[in-house]
């Protein structure tokens, strides 16, 4: 961490010349109960993954116990930090159609301290299915992660580009959504729809859920394009976007292809810093202890 350095000022993500500092966060004294966070948007390659990770990451190196839940049969949350989904026997699929679910079995550890995993692989796509004649077939992930919810102080769930069972399954599991969204002109695109489904799990399923965040992801501000896109959605959302944006950088499939967030694969870079002040930037907002 490089945060004894000034927070915030030293970050370059956004253009802001204003920008708000947002403080590095005290240490917790205790952990848990965990908030749940979903990563959604029914649009593919938008940045959902990439934020799990790293923001991730960057709330473990500020001291909150992380765990990632991979939600997508394509497992790249589970690649992206090193395992090797595809060989593994158990995965949260084995949990989400157990009679007894045991999820401490298959929580990995991973390079970054305080920060853990349940990986996914294609078996996943077969859930999607198998659930819809269970009882409670959304309540499925939430009934998987209650026994760790004391022991987390944040589980972040990355869900597939997708509206159906398995992501109604990870809002009903969740407290909060954040929606990543490329910025481009047509992020807006398929927008409304996720709110409504949102919306609706909101009143039929989980009292609970609500929309964290919106964040723009693939800045390029030396762009007009990407500037004009920035007001759209700071019109379309006000405070729902987050202040922190996050820029368009070669250093973020680097660092998926080294297997690492990139906080810990070019700790310096700017996009490091943008997801640990996204970090900063949500503990201050009280959405996370
Ligand atoms: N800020 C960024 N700058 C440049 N490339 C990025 C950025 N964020 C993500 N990427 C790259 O874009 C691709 C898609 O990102 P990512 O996998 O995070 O999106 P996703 O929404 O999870 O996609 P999917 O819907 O397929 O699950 C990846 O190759 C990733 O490395
Ligand atoms: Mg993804």
């Amino acid at each position: 961490m490089n945060d004894s350095k000034q927070p915030g000022l030293i970050d370059s993500s956004a253009s802001n010349p204003e920008e708000k500092v947002f403080p590095v966060p005290a240490p917790l004294e205790s952990h848990g109960p965990a908030r749940v966070i979903s990563m959604c948007n029914q649009k593919g390659g938008v940045g959902k993954t990439t934020t799990t990770i790293n923001l991730g990451a960057a709330l473990a190196e500020y001291g909150r116990r992380v765990l990632i839940v991979d939600f997508d049969p394509q497992g790249a949350a589970s690649a992206g930090l090193g395992i090797n989904a595809h060989e593994l026997d158990s995965t949260i699929y084995d949990q989400l159609v157990a009679n007894k679910p045991d999820v401490g079995t298959i929580i990995h550890g991973t390079t970054v301290h305080g920060l853990d995993i349940v990986p996914a692989n294609i078996d996943l796509s077969a859930a999607e299915v198998q659930l819809v004649n269970e009882v409670a077939r959304e309540q499925a992930l939430k009934r998987v992660l209650r026994p760790v919810m004391d022991v987390y102080d944040v589980i972040l769930v990355d869900c597939q580009p997708s509206l159906g069972l398995l992501t109604i399954n990870a809002l009903t599991a969740s407290h909060g959504v954040i929606i990543p969204l490329e910025t481009e002109f047509f992020a807006l695109r398929g927008v409304a729809l996720l709110v409504e489904t949102v919306e609706r799990v909101t009143d039929r399923l989980n009292g609970s859920l609500e929309i964290d965040g919106i964040l723009a992801t693939m800045v390029d501000t030396r762009t007009l394009h990407s500037r004009e896109v920035l007001e759209r959605l700071e019109q379309a959302f006000g405070d729902k976007l987050f202040d922190t944006r996050i820029r368009r950088t070669v250093k973020f499939p680097d660092a998926s292809v080294a297997s690492e967030p990139i906080t810990s694969y070019a700790p310096t870079h700017p996009g490091a810093e943008a997801y640990r002040r996204l970090a900063r930037e949500i503990i201050a907002r009280g959405d996370v202890a």
